[in-house]
């Protein structure tokens, strides 16, 4: 007898349909599973015949022979193991095949005592199956419940075993859907208490240049000599940033689902990410990769702060790898079978030495480095790289009066404030657009809304010239002089807005 069962599974970004079907006749004893990669077929074949034992039912003695469709879509892991145990006893009458198993996707890892597993993967797989049409209700292992139901439409209903799976299909239980809600979920914002920028005494300049990087998610690199407050005052940057979007959290949610990061018990990724990778780090874990690729810390910094400390330490072509997501805003990663694409909308910060020795240019300490040494070390970084970040601040060293000052630095809220009020300016202005923020804008939306006053354009022109700078470099000071007139709450870009945006430039 066959029985067909749906099931799904993810290919990148994106959930795919996929038709487990199962065929039980009498002859020769066997159990063959086609459409899968060798391995997993071994480790799931032993995981669905001893949890069909183990919850109570009959594994059939007989010819089993599963096939996974369609077959030009590679698929790996663990979750057809509930669908194919499903599939066998469906087609061998101990699950009814009525309108409920084909009106239903199922997917689950099973262990060895019956129990259903959680999978990474459920939101994306849930976005599929809310767009079709034959399929009514998606049933997921219960602790993936939750992330399931973030999308509406659907029914997505939690089992936590093999029993359980059996009991829904045979209607001998009623089963009531998952319900989440959603706003309630974004609201549990929880902060980072620890980190506050009225830890850091003075560097009143450089914080400024954070609160802009923040308002307009700009990218930032900070040089300065050792111990100046660098690595402290970029980790505080996450702490004045706005709080996500639902749509931001979505789809941040997906990236750590899909890489099986989403943390037990929390169905939706609240908090804007801070990813620091180590200088050591290789390039696939950095940009994405793997035999079926993952997402890399570009993507896991999504909408948060890929934070590169001590950045001349990177290796060059690692840095260089950045430039392409750093425009386009997502990365895609090509394999014979196909290509995938990931989202990469990071803000980057970075912090170095000026020098090997880290004093080159402090008022205090000699630099001991050779000019030969400084090239090669601050070459690292390549011109186009450093055309696409947006501010450069030099970060001084700390005056003994700022350290040991009684006055109370100005806290992370208070800043965050005024960051999310030029954020909201820019979301109404971009309404339409698909943009959330300044740092987005292509060249078609700088004409449009980044019209500097004449006086102000001016001051550009001439900076322009006397700078040399390149057309990238023009329109990202038009885009960080737009958020420093947002802060600023204007509507035109005056002189001061640009002349603040070309002091970024070092
Ligand atoms: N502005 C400041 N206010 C208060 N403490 C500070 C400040 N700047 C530095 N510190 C103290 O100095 C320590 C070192 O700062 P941090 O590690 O951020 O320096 P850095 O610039 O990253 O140095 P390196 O170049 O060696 O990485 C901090 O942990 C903090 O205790
Ligand atoms: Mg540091
Ligand atoms: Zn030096």
């Amino acid at each position: 007898m066959l029985a067909i069962i749906n099931s799904c599974c993810v290919y990148g970004m994106f959930g795919h349909l996929i038709r487990v079907e199962v065929d039980v006749s009498s002859g020769l004893p066997g159990f063959d599973i086609v459409g899968l990669p060798d391995a997993s077929v071994k480790e799931s074949k032993e995981r669905v015949r001893t949890a069909i034992k183990n919850s109570g039912f009959d594994f059939p003695m007989k010819r089993i022979t599963v096939n996974l469709a369609p077959a030009d879509i590679k698929k790996e892991g663990s979750l057809f193991d509930l669908p194919i145990a499903i599939g066998i006893m469906a087609a061998t009458d101990q699950i009814s095949l009525g309108e409920r198993l084909q009106g239903t996707a199922l997917v689950g890892e099973l262990s060895l005592d019956g129990k259903v597993r959680p999978i990474p993967g459920v939101l994306a797989m849930s976005e599929e199956i809310s767009q079709r049409q034959e399929i009514a209700s998606f049933l997921v292992p219960e602790e993936n419940g939750p992330e399931g139901a973030l999308i509406p439409g659907k029914p997505v209903f939690g089992v936590a075993h093999l029993k359980e799976a059996a009991a829904f299909f045979n209607g001998q239980e009623e089963f009531l859907p998952v319900t989440v809600d959603v706003k309630q979920l974004l609201g549990v914002t929880t902060l980072d208490d620890a980190l506050d920028m009225a830890d850091v005494r003075g560097q009143q300049g450089v914080k400024r240049a954070l609160e802009v990087a923040a308002a307009g998610s700009h990218n930032i690199l900070l040089s300065g000599s050792p111990g100046s407050g660098k690595t402290m005052l970029a980790r505080r940057l996450p702490s004045i940033l706005p709080s996500l979007t639902l749509e931001e959290s979505l789809e941040l949610t997906r990236i750590y689902s899909i890489s099986g990061l989403l943390p037990k018990n929390q169905a939706l990724i609240t908090r804007r990410p801070f990813r620091a990778p180590h200088h050591s780090a290789s390039a696939a874990s950095l940009i994405g990769g793997g035999r079926t690729p993952r997402p890399g810390e570009i993507s896991l910094a999504c909408h948060g702060v890929l934070f590169l400390d001590e950045m001349a330490e990177f290796q060059k072509n690692i840095l260089e790898a950045l430039r392409q997501p750093l425009e386009d805003k997502f990365v895609t990663i090509t394999r014979v079978e196909a290509s995938y694409t990931f989202p990469a909308k990071f803000q980057l910060a970075g912090a170095l030495n000026p020098c090997p020795c880290g004093f080159y240019g402090d008022p205090v300490k000699e630099c001991s480095c050779t000019p030969h040494q400084i090239h090669k070390y601050l070459g690292r970084i390549s011109g186009p790289l450093l055309d696409r970040i947006d501010l450069r601040m030099d970060v001084p060293r700390v005056e003994y009066r700022d350290l040991e000052a009684e006055n109370r630095e100005e806290s992370s809220d208070q800043i965050r404030q005024r960051v999310e009020a030029a954020r909201s300016i820019q979301a109404e202005r971009l309404a339409g657009t698909g943009l959330l923020c300044n740092a987005h804008l292509g060249r078609k939306e700088i004409e449009k809304f980044c019209r500097p006053a004449p006086e102000a354009k001016k001051l550009l022109q001439e900076a322009f010239d006397r700078l040399k700078l390149s057309a990238r470099s023009h329109d990202r000071i038009l885009k960080v002089a737009r958020t420093i007139a947002d802060l600023d709450n204007a509507h035109e870009i005056q002189v001061h807005h640009i002349g603040e945006a070309l002091q970024y430039r070092g």
